[in-house]
């Protein structure tokens, strides 16, 4: 079983970038376990003055669920042109631990704009990329119009991006059986 992690980068209940990641456990094939990660809004503010051996617990958490994927699916909205506080607050808790090192990893952003938040994709790709993590190709998506794709039960209701997210994943699948062979 390959287990990918789901992050999303909108702590809202009604997130749409979370109801992305939703669709994606059921678009996933049987032999791939999606799960969310719920907790990014516990972590604290990141300081290099915690970041030493007795880490906090959320901290621990965070880390070893990490660790314990196969890859990882991120999805988030854009805030103010750059990555949501919340998301660069908890990978800026992994730059010393270095949990994405190697990890396939898929970045969406979806946004109610048409440019599908590209400036908050690029910034989250270019700090993974100097965490190396291994942004795999073909695994990274910007989602444009969102509000008139994700319906008010949260379910995604446009073909074309159910299966932009279907192919999405069987990229990262592809690309976590690779570097398990
Ligand atoms: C504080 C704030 C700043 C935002 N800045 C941007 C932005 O720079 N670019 C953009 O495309 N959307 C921006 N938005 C709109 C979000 O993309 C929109 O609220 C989106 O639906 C949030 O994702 P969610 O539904 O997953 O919570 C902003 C929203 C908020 C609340």
């Amino acid at each position: 079983m390959i287990k990918i992690l789901a992050i999303s980068g909108s702590l809202r209940a009604n997130s749409s970038n979370t109801a992305i990641l939703r669709a994606a456990i059921g678009l996933a094939p049987d032999n791939i376990d999606i799960s969310i990660y719920e907790r990014l809004g516990d972590l604290p503010h990141f300081n290099p003055e915690l970041d030493t051996e007795s880490v906090p617990a959320s901290v621990k958490d965070w880390r070893t669920r990490l660790k314990e994927s196969n890859g990882v699916l991120i999805c988030t909205p854009e805030y103010a042109h750059g990555v949501p506080g919340v998301l660069k607050n908890a990978l800026d808790w992994i730059v010393s631990s270095g949990e994405f090192m190697d990890k396939p990893t898929a970045v969406i952003s979806a946004s109610p704009s048409p440019d599908g938040g590209d400036k908050a994709n690029a910034s989250l790709v270019q700090t993974l990329t100097v965490m190396t993590a291994n942004i795999v190709e073909g695994a990274t998506l910007l989602i444009p119009a969102i509000s008139a794709k994700v319906n008010n039960k949260g379910e995604v209701t446009d073909s074309a991006t159910v299966q932009a997210v279907s192919s999405l994943v069987n990229a990262l699948a592809g690309a976590i059986n690779c570097a398990n062979n």
